[in-house]
């Protein structure tokens, strides 16, 4: 079965993570499929809104570590966009409305795909996690911009810096999320949302997107830096240490790092 199942139904498109063997862990095939979905349904009349979600347990582990040694998410020059870049780019630009259901834990892209979401509902048991420092790597997905846009400096500075993890009431606190829900309702309440969403004039709902988006001018070119020293820093000491002591189950040492 397909790792992203894709729901087209009344105007809306449902994306679910369903790798649940491996956490939800986005792999570049996943990336290559979101992305593909996320651009025919911009310019498909037929799809008014996308919902993304996961299981009631887990929303996704984040990018799967192996593909971050395996995969690593280098645009070669010339080459072709690699397909977390992709992804990134076709959910930065969606005009349409795009609603998040996460319930469990969100960790790395899992909170900062949310940055990108017009809605998100979440799990009393949803828990944000940014991991970037603590994997030697640095923010990625404009998170560097937009978080401390939507949360302030200094929860940013926190929440990126420390890489620990934050739950719901947290988060709603912030402005990161719209509401919390028993997590085995998440899905379905974003779903009701979608619904209402779908059932508006998609010509106002896009140019409302496109009028609150225009004032962030700085982050497609955000986003390139982000990347730029993400594939420098994944290349690093630092995250070969700390990816292999995930994976090993064990504490990184960043001593020579
Ligand atoms: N990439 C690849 N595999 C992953 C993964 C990831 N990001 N996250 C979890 N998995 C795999 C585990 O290796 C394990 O595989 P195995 O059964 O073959 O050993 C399986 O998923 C279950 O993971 P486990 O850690 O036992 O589940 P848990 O419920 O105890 O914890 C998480 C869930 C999400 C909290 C934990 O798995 C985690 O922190 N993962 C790493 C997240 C991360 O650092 N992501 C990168 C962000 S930039």
């Amino acid at each position: 079965m397909s790792e992203i199942l894709q729901h087209r139904e009344a105007g809306v498109l449902t994306l679910t993570f369903n790798r649940l063997d491996k956490k939800n862990a986005i792999t570049t095939a996943m990336y290559s499929r979101l992305a593909q979905e996320l651009e025919a349904a911009t310019g498909d009349d037929s799809i008014r809104v996308a919902v993304i979600q996961g299981a009631v347990e887990i929303f996704t582990a984040g990018n799967d570590l192996a593909d971050f040694l395996n995969n690593p998410p280098i645009s070669k020059p010339g080459g072709e966009v690699a397909p977390v870049v992709r992804f990134l780019n076709a959910i930065r630009d969606f005009p349409k409305p795009i609603v998040a259901a996460v319930a469990g834990p969100a960790v790395g892209i899992g909170t900062t795909l949310l940055l990108h979401c017009d809605l998100v509902y979440a799990g009393d048991n949803a828990a944000f996690s940014l991991p970037f420092v603590n994997l030697g790597l640095c923010p990625e997905a404009g998170a560097s911009l937009l978080l401390p846009q939507i949360i302030g400096y200094p929860k940013a500075a926190e929440k990126l810096m420390l890489g620990e993890a934050f739950y719901a009431e947290e988060a709603l606190e912030m402005g990161l999320i719209n509401r919390i829900l028993p997590p085995h309702e998440v899905n379905g309440y974003a779903q009701a949302q979608a619904a209402k969403l779908a059932a508006k004039p998609a010509a106002s709902l896009r140019v409302t997107k496109s009028l609150m988006k225009m004032s962030q001018t700085q982050l497609a070119p955000v986003m390139t830096e982000e990347l730029k020293h993400f594939g420098q820093l994944l290349q690093g000491p630092a995250a070969k240490e700390a990816i292999s002591a995930v994976m090993e189950k064990r504490k990184p040492d960043f001593s020579k790092c």
